[in-house]
Formats: C-alpha cells, structure tokens, sequence
C-alpha cells in the first residue's frame, strides 16, 4: 500500500545531533523537544524561564529518563541575553545540527522589548533574526545542519510598512503586529537561504507553521472579551500540540526536506492535519521586501549578519 504521511517512525536515531529549541518549556516546543530527545537528540531547551524550563525537563524525564536535556536561559526580547546565550552554548558546544525558532508571542498589548522594539515583532522576528546570526558560523561548520522558522497561517494579514516597522508613529494593532511578526518569519527565512544557497554552504533553512494548535499562545486574548473570537475557538479546538508540533519536527528531520520549503498541516485551508509542504503568500517570496527587511533588521539590532 502506498504511504502519504509522514511520522516520526521514519526519524533514524540522533544521538549525535544536537539541537537548540527556542521556548521548549510548553506547547509545540515543548513537543518538539520531547520528540527529539525520544530520538536521542542532546536538546538545548532555551527557555526565559529557568523554572519553566527546569519543570519541562522533570515531565519529559518521567518519560524518557535518558533524554539529554540541557537548559540554557534565552530571553528573545533582550539583546544582551542573547548574546549571553550564544557565548553560553559555544563554551558548551562544538557544532549546532539544529536551530528551531519556535518560541513567539502573539495578540499582546502594546509594550516594548529591553531594546526598545515592539513585543511581537522584537521577540517573534528580530530576536530570531539576532540570535541565527550569531550561531550561523557554528551551524555552518555542521555538516548538514539546518535552521527552522516557525511561522503562521496569520502570515497571511500581515503587512510590513517599514516607515512604521515597529509601531513607532501608532496604528498599533494586536493582530496586524502578529502578523507582521510572522510575515518577516517567513521572508527571513526565504532570504538567509538564498544567500546560503549563494554560497554552497551545508545548511537548509525551512519554516513551518502548525496550523491551529491548543497551547498557551492565546495567554493574552482575554476570556471574556468578544474581541478574537475566531481565534479563541480555533487554538482550543485546534489539533493537540504533539500533533501540531509535527510541521516544525519534519521541516527539522525530513531527510527528504530542502531548504526554502514551508512545511504545514495537509487538512482543510492547513488548519489540521498531517505535515506536507505548503505555500505561503506571494508577499512573503517579495525579494525587495525580503532585502529590505534584513537591512531594517541588521540596523535595530546592531548586528552585522555575513552569511
Ligand atoms: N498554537 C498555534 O495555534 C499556533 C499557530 C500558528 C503559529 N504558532 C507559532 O508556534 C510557535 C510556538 O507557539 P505555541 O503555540 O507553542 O505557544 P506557547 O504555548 O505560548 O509557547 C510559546 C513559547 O515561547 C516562549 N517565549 C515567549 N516569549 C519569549 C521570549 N521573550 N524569549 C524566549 N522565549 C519566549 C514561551 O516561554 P514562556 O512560557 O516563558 O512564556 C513559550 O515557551 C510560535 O512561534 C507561534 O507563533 C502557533
């Protein structure tokens, strides 16, 4: 009989991958993290919380009392706690065969990151963005070493207008600032592999987006409000976050996966389902957008980003 989807049974053992996980503690980095180290990953869980992430570990080792599970503190919305991080995992760690930027935030209220970026697109974009650059030149002494971007079907209602990126002149709009955010997810990820196509470099870069999932991303949509009411329902009628977390896990692990790809749920309009590759919006594959984004992105963060 002809096989169509793909579990995770066809992983092969990854005892010596080692793989970072942004926002492990809960929902589908969390998942993702249990898979991998049900494979024998060494899994870097990088986590805001140490007491999130220490109480993440404790569950996964009830089921799997040999994962390797370290915990390294990240906070996306603080420059300085990545470049803690980075210089943390290189004291660590020789190679990197895994980048998954999973964590993210969505629909909160107007704030600002330590450096001063708006919430959404400071830790869903630009906190990626910092941290990818500064571990590029290990992923890219790794052989066959892969980066993944988590993104959203919510990609779709974003817009970038770069003469207000990040809400500097107002307008700000809980649900228009996610999907900014998870617009530039993808037009990253699209740019960082054509220049590493550009070069020749070992390394795949792929998104993927888990349709709807039941996770703690809806913390900030208040319970009684009328407001986001479709997205209330969709995250807690959404497909359990073990499945849901399976589009991050193949476009990670498909042997077969390539770089560029945009990996998501196959069912109706990719809301559920199993992992296939989909498309994403003509906007998101908008060279000049994309270029643009990376000088915009480089200049707030004050970093360099050689591919
Ligand atoms: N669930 C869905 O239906 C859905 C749909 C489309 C896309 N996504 C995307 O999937 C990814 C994972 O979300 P989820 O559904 O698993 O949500 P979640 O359950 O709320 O988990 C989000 C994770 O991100 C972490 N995080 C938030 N801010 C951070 C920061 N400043 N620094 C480091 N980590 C931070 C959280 O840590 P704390 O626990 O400490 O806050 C948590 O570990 C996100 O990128 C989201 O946009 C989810």
């Amino acid at each position: 009989m002809k096989k169509i989807e793909w579990t995770i049974d066809e992983v092969a053992d990854l005892s010596k991958k080692i793989i970072i996980v942004t926002g492990a503690n809960v929902g589908l980095g969390f998942e993702a993290t249990k898979i991998f180290a049900s494979k024998n990953a060494t899994v870097v869980m990088a986590c805001r919380s140490l007491d999130k992430a220490k109480e993440a570990k404790q569950t996964i080792l009830l089921d799997y009392p040999n994962a390797r599970l370290d915990i390294l503190q990240l906070d996306l919305g603080s420059l300085k706690s990545i470049k803690l991080f980075v210089g943390a995992f290189e004291k660590k760690y020789e190679h990197l065969d895994i980048l998954l930027n999973n964590a993210g935030i969505m629909t909160v209220p107007y704030g600002l990151t330590e450096d001063g970026f708006e919430l959404q697109n400071g830790v869903n974009h630009l906190g990626h963005f910092a941290l990818t650059a500064q571990l590029l030149n290990l992923i890219k002494k790794t052989p066959n070493s892969r980066i993944v971007n988590v993104s959203s079907i919510a990609h779709k209602q974003g817009k970038i207008d770069f003469d207000n990126y990040l809400y500097e002149n107002g307008g700000y709009s809980k649900m228009k600032s996610y999907g900014r955010s998870k617009l530039s997810n993808l037009l990253f990820t699209y740019e960082l592999d054509r220049r590493i196509r550009d070069k020749g470099y070992d390394v795949k870069v792929l998104a993927a987006h888990p349709g709807t999932s039941s996770t703690e991303l809806g913390r900030y949509i208040k319970p009684g409000a009328s407001s986001h009411l479709f997205l209330k329902f969709a995250l807690k009628f959404g497909q359990p976050p073990y499945l849901g977390c399976l589009p991050e896990v193949r476009a990670a692990l498909d042997v077969n996966a390539q770089g560029g790809q945009y990996y998501g749920p196959n069912g109706f309009a990719e809301i559920k389902g199993f992992p296939v590759v989909v498309q994403s919006n003509k906007l998101s594959h908008d060279l000049d957008i994309a270029q643009r984004l990376w000088e915009v992105s480089e200049q707030l963060t004050k970093i360099n980003f050689i591919v």
